[in-house]
């Protein structure tokens, strides 16, 4: 069913997979400089700090962040700074959603999760060195040089990554699990869990872009529907998918009574919900015509996705 396009021609996600293999190389690099070279007795943490960041994943967010800066012409090396940012949020939190006290889950992006490889305790620093690290980089010159920018940057952060954004999903999704929810209790729990910090890169690339007004509220309803069919996906393919090609386990949701924007109907429903929402996602983006394509082509992909 994925690759699917209106017409029934397979979509062509070329175009946008070379530009997100570019951002995420530019990424990696930067990540790579920023991040603690081991050494002393502290060498363990920044070692797994490093395998939790550079060892693959898709750069969605960064790239998401850095698209929507060049929506207004943002500098290049403070777009690419920001991406770094939000993306040791991303792999801090997958750091600690792998942990035994919350999915319990020994694979992540194909090998073995950082509490497998270095263990609980400097699993939990390493993540908590991760996400205060990306205050540092959105707090830093190489950031924006307008001071107000940046404070801005750091508190749009932190809103979307703490208690009203994604560590409230978290919560909410452990507190739902073994539960029967209602499916606009799921889809809230995913807006924040996920969505929030979709929205933060919009916010972030409007931001250091100096946009705001229509353009970055329609950025937001973007970054929100693309939240939803993100998970959706994340959803099918934990149902559908295999563990080979996701690099991480599958059917985890449905043993452990996880919730799931499946529950309650088919999986051909659920994809045909979100590939509706991924339209509507693609065309609050009108307004900024052909120079939103890679944007466009992204709330599609985020659902043929395979892992
Ligand atoms: C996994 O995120 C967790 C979800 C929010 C669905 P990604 O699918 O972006 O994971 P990586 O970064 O590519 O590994
Ligand atoms: C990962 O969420 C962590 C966050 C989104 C904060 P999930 O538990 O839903 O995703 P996977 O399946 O482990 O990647
Ligand atoms: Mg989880
Ligand atoms: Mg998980």
């Amino acid at each position: 069913m994925s690759g699917g396009a209106p017409g029934g021609f397979p979509a062509d996600f070329s175009a946008l997979e070379a530009e997100m293999a570019a951002v995420a190389a530019r990424v990696e690099d930067c990540l790579d400089q920023v991040l603690p070279q081991p050494q002393g007795p502290e060498a363990p943490l920044a070692e797994a700090m490093r395998y939790a960041t550079l060892g693959g994943g898709k750069r969605l967010r960064p790239f998401l962040l850095l698209e929507t800066g060049r929506l207004f012409g943002a500098p290049e090396n403070w777009l690419v700074r920001a991406g770094a940012a939000v993306e040791c949020v991303h792999c801090y939190s997958l750091v600690h959603d792998d942990l035994p006290c919350m999915d319990d889950d020994a694979l992540r992006r194909g090998r073995p999760a950082t509490h497998v490889a270095f263990g609980e305790a400097v699993a939990v620093l390493a993540g908590d060195a991760l996400l205060t690290l990306a205050f540092d980089l959105l707090a830093s010159e190489e950031c924006h040089r307008d001071a107000l920018v940046r404070v801005r940057l750091v508190s749009a952060l932190s809103r979307a990554a703490g208690a009203g954004g994604m560590v409230g999903g978290q919560m909410i999704d452990m507190a739902l699990e073994g539960t029967a929810p209602a499916r606009a209790e799921v889809a809230r729990l995913q807006t924040l869990k996920t969505g929030a910090l979709l929205g933060f890169c919009t916010e972030a690339g409007a931001l250091i872009g100096g946009a705001g007004g229509e353009a970055a509220r329609a950025l937001s309803a973007f970054a929100r529907d693309l939240g939803l069919v993100y998970q959706i996906a994340d959803d099918l393919l934990d149902a559908e998918g295999s563990a080979a090609e996701m690099g991480k386990a599958a059917r985890k949701d449905a043993a452990r009574g996880k919730p799931s924007l499946l529950m309650g109907r088919s999986p051909a429903e659920a994809r045909a919900e979100a590939r509706a929402l991924g339209d509507a996602a693609a065309r609050q983006l009108d307004l900024f015509g052909e120079r939103a394509k890679l944007l466009k082509d992204l709330a599609r992909y985020a659902l043929d996705r395979r892992r």
